[in-house]
C-alpha cells in the first residue's frame, strides 16, 4: 500500500440532490402531486467520501462545484462530515451540479443528473499531486471519461488501488480498465461491459472474461441478492466469494450504491482482502437504505467507524 494513514482520494462529481417522495413513479404525461422538497448533499463521488469519512478513514474529494448557494452548501456539508474539500475547485461558469430524486413508496428511486460543474473537467487540469498520498483512488463515471481516465493514470503512478464504478454506465476505453485495480459493477453493467446480454450465474466464465478486458478482480453487485466478488489474484475456490444479502427494513435506496463503494474503499485502505471488505460494503450499505436520502442516510452506520490509522 502506498498511500500513508490509507487515505482514500476520490475523483468526480458532487450533486445537490433534489428529492421528493411519491407513492408511486408517475406515468409519461402524467402530473402527481409529492412531499415538499428535500435539498441534501449528494452526487456518488461526494456520497463515496462521505462513507470513507463517516467510517473513519481519512478522505480527500476531488471535483467542481458552481459559485453559488449549493456549491457552498455541498462543500460545507462534505466538510462537516470530514472530507477534505482542498481539492474542490469553483467553476464561476457554470452551476453546481444537481439530481431530480423521485423516491416511491417501495423505496426505489428514479434520478436524472444536471451535470453542472461536473461536466467541466479536462484531463490537462486533472493534477498527479493531488493523487500522491493516495491508498485507494475511487471512480465513478459521473464525470467526464477522459478526466476519470486520468485520474486512474496518477492513482495508477502512485501505487494506489484504483476502484472504478461503471455508473451511471458508459462503454470505456480498454486502457482504463487496464489501470482498473478493481471493478465495482451491477449485474447489468457487468453483461455490458462484457458484451453480453445477461451475465448469467457462471462467475468462473464471467472472470475469465474480465480477465480477458484486463480486469483481475472485480465485485458485482446483485441488488436483493447480495454480491460476488471475482477475484483472479487467488487460486481454487477463492476466486469467487459469494456476499449474503442483507435484510433490512427498506426506506430509501438513493446513495446505497455508494455507501458500497465507499465502504470498500475504506477497507482496502486499511488492508482488507476484497472478499472480506465487500462483506463489510454489504453492512454498510444495507444500514444506509434505512433511512432517507443518500449522505443524510450515513448516520445510519457511524456506529462502525473505525479508529484512523496512524
Ligand atoms: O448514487 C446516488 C447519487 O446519484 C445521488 O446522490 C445523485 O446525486 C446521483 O448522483
Amino acid at each position: 500500500m502506498s498511500g500513508a494513514a490509507g487515505q482514500v482520494v476520490v475523483f468526480g462529481s458532487l450533486n445537490a440532490d433534489l428529492t421528493v417522495h411519491v407513492d408511486r413513479f408517475p406515468e409519461p404525461g402524467e402530473t402527481l402531486s409529492g412531499s415538499e422538497l428535500v435539498t441534501a448533499p449528494g452526487g456518488k463521488s461526494s456520497n463515496q467520501a462521505a462513507t470513507v469519512a463517516v467510517l473513519g478513514s481519512p478522505a480527500r474529494l476531488i471535483g467542481a462545484v458552481g459559485d453559488d448557494a449549493n456549491g457552498r452548501f455541498l462543500l460545507g456539508r462534505a466538510t462537516d462530515a470530514g472530507v477534505d474539500v482542498s481539492g474542490v475547485t469553483t467553476e464561476a461558469e457554470h452551476a453546481t451540479g444537481s439530481a431530480m430524486i423521485v423516491v416511491d413508496a417501495a423505496g426505489e428511486n428514479t434520478i436524472i443528473v444536471s451535470p453542472g460543474a461536473n461536466g467541466a473537467h479536462d484531463p490537462d487540469t486533472v493534477d498527479a499531486e493531488e493523487f500522491a498520498d493516495a491508498a485507494v483512488v475511487c471512480l465513478c463515471l459521473e464525470v467526464p471519461l477522459r478526466a476519470v481516465q486520468a485520474a486512474a493514470e496518477h492513482g495508477r503512478a502512485a501505487g494506489a488501488q484504483v476502484l472504478v464504478n461503471l455508473s451511471p454506465y458508459a462503454d470505456v476505453p480498454k486502457q482504463l480498465l487496464g489501470l482498473t485495480d478493481v471493478l465495482l459493477v451491477n449485474r447489468t453493467e457487468a453483461a455490458l461491459v462484457l458484451g453480453r446480454d445477461d451475465v448469467g450465474e457462471d462467475w468462473s466464465t464471467a472472470l475469465d472474461g474480465l480477465v480477458g478486458l484486463g480486469v483481475d478482480r472485480a465485485v458485482v453487485t446483485l441488488g436483493a441478492d447480495g454480491s460476488v466478488v471475482l477475484d483472479a489474484t487467488q487460486t481454487g475456490d477463492d476466486r469467487i466469494a459469494v456476499v449474503d444479502p442483507i435484510s433490512v427494513e427498506v426506506v430509501d435506496t438513493t446513495g446505497c450504491g455508494d455507501a458500497f463503494t465507499g465502504a470498500l474503499a475504506h477497507r482496502l485502505a486499511g488492508g482488507a482482502s476484497l472478499a472480506e471488505a465487500a462483506r463489510f460494503a454489504a453492512q454498510v450499505s444495507a444500514l444506509a437504505a434505512t433511512a432517507q436520502g443518500a449522505q443524510t442516510s450515513y448516520t445510519a452506520f457511524a456506529h462502525l467507524k473505525e479508529p484512523t490509522r496512524d
